[in-house]
């Protein structure tokens, strides 16, 4: 960048939980630069994020991976105009290494400092690179931590709709794919295997869809029948619970047909209640974010279900669905822009902003 041609350049770091990323956002719009590390093979054998090796590998990659994005952007520290980080919800150990960065760089630079929300920035990834969307918009977000519906009259300005009153949709295909033996996460492999096989959604597994009008939703029931559909209905012996079959006792298609039908069931709760806040609040806009937005069953439903309802989807590509820096300097932008910034006391906190 030769000459000054935007009002915001925003250095975003994101470290909530297993992927170190960092982004240069240019007017909360465009993005300059985008490099995510993920750390899935570091928790693989565990079956899951360990906080302790999560917050010691982000201290490791934090630097070469904020040096890489401001090197791919082809800035120096002297061309921002703020530095941002995900501050919130996250794990404790690991949100501090990129928000203990981030204050460092404003404080050694004078510049500003924006703490961000990390599940409202999910929400705004899919205006990145995109045209304006009319408001008020519903958005939907889908991950690992987190699945809720909201009504937004503007980029900072959301009424929950609805949330998941057990399990998050991601944690709810993570532990799918654990009891199919599938390796973490899984929820991508899920999806693959689903996508790949071909087979149809042969099991009917129940999806509980709350009162009508109700923008609830919950998980827990599809989980125990998709136990059940893999391992056979329970028996109690001699105080114990047993099962007839074990996972390895079933073959590569009816691993593949259990899959689908999973699947199948997750996004159709998903697409229900989201085509209900888009009746319920007549909004002409539909903003989506979230790992699990990677999923492609999901995203070819939303595709259908805004065609259908003359709504614009706002999709964000694979690489802002899963954890990024670049949806955070979305928010960033849209705070700063209104004259806000934190103070350099502000810390990290593990919990949500808005939960049940
Ligand atoms: O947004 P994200 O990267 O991190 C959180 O903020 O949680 O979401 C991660 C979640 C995981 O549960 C992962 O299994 C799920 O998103 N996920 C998927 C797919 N890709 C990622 N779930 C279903 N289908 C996918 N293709
Ligand atoms: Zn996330």
């Amino acid at each position: 960048m030769s000459s000054r041609d935007h009002e915001t350049c925003i250095l975003a770091i994101e470290s909530s939980c297993d992927e170190t990323a960092a982004a240069v956002v240019l007017d909360g719009r465009r993005v300059a630069a985008n490099v995510i590390a993920s750390q899935h093979e570091l928790h693989e054998t565990y079956g899951g994020v360990v906080p302790e090796i999560a917050s010691r590998a982000h201290l490791e990659r934090i630097s070469p991976v904020v040096n890489r994005a401001l090197t791919d952007a082809g800035i120096g520290l002297d061309r921002l105009d703020a530095v941002a980080a995900g501050i919130r919800p996250g794990l404790i150990g690991s949100l501090l290494v990129g928000v203990s960065l981030a204050k460092a760089l404003a404080w050694s630079r004078g510049l500003p400092f924006l703490g961000v929300d990390h599940v409202e920035s999910h929400l705004l990834a899919g205006l990145l690179d995109h045209p304006e969307p009319p408001w008020p918009a519903v958005g939907l977000v889908a991950s690992g931590g987190h699945t809720s519906l909201y009504e937004l009259s503007d980029p900072l300005e959301s009424r929950l709709l609805g949330a998941t009153i057990d399990d998050a949709a991601g944690e709810a295909f993570d532990k799918a794919g654990a009891m199919l033996k599938l390796p973490y996460p899984g929820g991508p492999r899920l999806d693959r295997l689903a996508e790949q096989s071909g087979e149809a959604p042969e099991i009917e597994l129940p999806v509980s869809l709350m009162k009508r009008d109700s923008l609830d939703f919950s998980f827990s029931g599809v989980k125990t029948a998709m136990l059940y559909a893999i391992r056979g209905t329970p028996r109690r012996e001699a105080g114990r619970t047993v099962f007839d079959r074990n996972a390895e006792d079933l073959d590569a298609r009816q691993v593949a047909v259990l899959a689908t039908s999973f699947r199948h069931a997750v996004v159709k709760a998903l697409i229900r209640k989201t085509h209900r806040a888009l009746e319920l609040t007549g909004a002409r806009t539909l903003l989506t974010g979230g790992g699990v937005l990677a999923n492609r069953l999901l995203r070819r439903e939303l595709e259908e279900l805004t065609r259908t309802l003359g709504v614009q989807l706002r999709l964000p590509a694979m690489d802002y669905c899963m954890d990024n820096a670049a949806m955070l300097g979305v928010t960033a932008h849209e705070r700063l822009i209104r004259g806000e910034r934190d103070p350099l006391h502000t810390t990290a906190l593990p919990t949500a902003k808005r939960t049940r």
